[in-house]
């Protein structure tokens, strides 16, 4: 059979449209919020589950699937050991919602709804389920952990679970801004703790900053337990222009540790508002991270291509420097190369359009209590756009 010159045309644009997304993806990986203003607007997203083949099938310490139940026993703890690590954790998110939909035009606002299991929402009620289930993932894998979540005090929101604290800091939190708010109101925080610890010193607390589209997935004490000397870590990737993501960052609750993490903080702000204010989509930390970390002379950004932990001395400041892939972990979207989830995940971070997937994962772990099985509905699920 000849081929009819409409199949050809069609063979010719199919690698085109398998790779687009991933070209796209590239620019997107860091980018927590928006994909709108991408011209992705052709992808089609999806508003339900969609499952592929599982990745990494074949290499050694990579999580095995067959449907979506795991093959491989992965490295997670068990509640019976949560606490083994002594010193206490609170996450720390910066987080706000604005009661605009009240002003919003019912008809306007039926066709923003999405569903997911049998829940619709609007636009602020899916930010709050994607707040709920940040919440839910840490109760669940860290239980004797805080949650603090530091808002706008013009923000609507309230939030009344246990352990966890809405912290009101004055600030600009507009969505341009956003970023760098961030950055000032983690440094405000941290004053606050340093005036806490002077009038009373006593147990540790250290302090894990974090996006809420993240879901915890193991206990992460083992950082500050295995890497005794660090006073501020990061996750790193191999990624050039991007090696550093803002979206984590441990701080050793001593007084050195929150001292010294906050200078470095206080100098990437500099940083950030002196040469990258004017960044696109809110990329500014980002950038100015790896500024501050790759200017420091003795640095070897060579360092960031191999994904192994290791220490270095930023300024003042003792740098832990972890891999994304365990650390935060992301499935990416797209065609580009995936060699599956490392059998010993800590955190998933669900980028951009992927936060659908992130409250399915609830769903599917609270019926399913197993986290090895929902990494494999993530492994399957992460690459497909959704309507998020
Ligand atoms: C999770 O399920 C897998 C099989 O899908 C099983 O091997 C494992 O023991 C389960 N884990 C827990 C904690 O129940
Ligand atoms: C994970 O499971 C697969 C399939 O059963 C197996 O081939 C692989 O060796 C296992 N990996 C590890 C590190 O146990
Ligand atoms: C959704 O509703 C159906 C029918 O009412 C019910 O059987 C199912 O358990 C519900 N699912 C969830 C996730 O609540
Ligand atoms: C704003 O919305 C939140 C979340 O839906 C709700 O809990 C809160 O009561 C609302 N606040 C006002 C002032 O309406």
């Amino acid at each position: 059979m000849r081929v009819s010159n409409g199949w050809r045309r069609f063979l010719i644009v199919l690698p085109l449209i398998c790779f687009l997304p991933y070209f796209y993806s590239v620019r997107e990986l860091h980018q927590s919020t928006t994909i709108g203003d991408l011209p992705t607007k052709k992808t089609k997203k999806f508003d339900h589950l969609v499952l592929g083949p599982a990745a990494g099938q074949g290499f050694p310490n990579r999580l095995h699937c067959q449907g979506s139940k795991a093959l491989n026993k992965t490295h997670l703890s068990t509640s019976s050991h949560v606490s083994r690590f002594g010193d206490k954790i609170a996450f720390v998110t910066v987080f706000t919602i604005y009661n605009s939909s009240l002003n919003v035009r019912t008809d306007e606002k039926a066709s923003n709804m999405v569903t997911v299991g049998n829940v619709s929402y609007s636009k602020e009620e899916r930010s709050m389920a994607i707040l709920n289930a940040f919440i839910n993932f840490i109760q669940v894998t860290m239980p004797q952990s805080n949650i603090v979540i530091l808002t706008d005090p013009a923000s609507d929101l309230s939030m009344s679970r246990n352990g966890v604290t809405v912290y009101p800091i004055q600030g600009e939190y507009s969505r341009d801004k956003l970023m760098l708010q961030r950055i000032r109101s983690y440094i405000a925080f941290l004053e606050t703790r340093l005036q806490e610890l002077s009038q009373r010193p006593g147990q540790t607390n250290h302090y894990i900053f974090t996006d809420s589209d993240i879901a915890v997935v193991d206990n992460l004490g083992n950082i500050f337990h295995d890497f005794p000397n660090f006073h501020l870590a990061l996750t790193f990737r191999n990624n050039k222009d991007q090696p550093l993501n803002s979206g984590f960052i441990a701080v050793r609750g001593t007084v050195d540790g929150i001292l010294r993490a906050k200078n470095f903080l206080q100098k990437v702000l500099e940083v950030y508002k002196s040469k990258y204010i004017k960044a696109s989509r809110m990329l500014g930390d980002q950038l100015a991270l790896a500024w501050v970390v790759k200017s420091h002379p003795s640095f070897d950004a060579r360092r960031f291509s191999k994904a192994q932990a290791f220490l270095e001395d930023v300024g003042d400041a003792s740098l832990l420097f972890l891999p994304c892939a365990i650390y935060n972990w992301t499935p990416p979207e797209g065609a580009g190369q995936f060699h599956g989830v490392p059998l010993d995940v800590k955190v998933v971070h669900f980028k951009g359009s992927r936060k659908r997937l992130m409250l399915e994962s609830w769903n599917f772990f609270s019926s399913s209590s197993n986290i090895s099985d929902m990494l494999c509905l993530v492994l399957r699920s992460g690459r497909t756009k959704y309507d998020f």
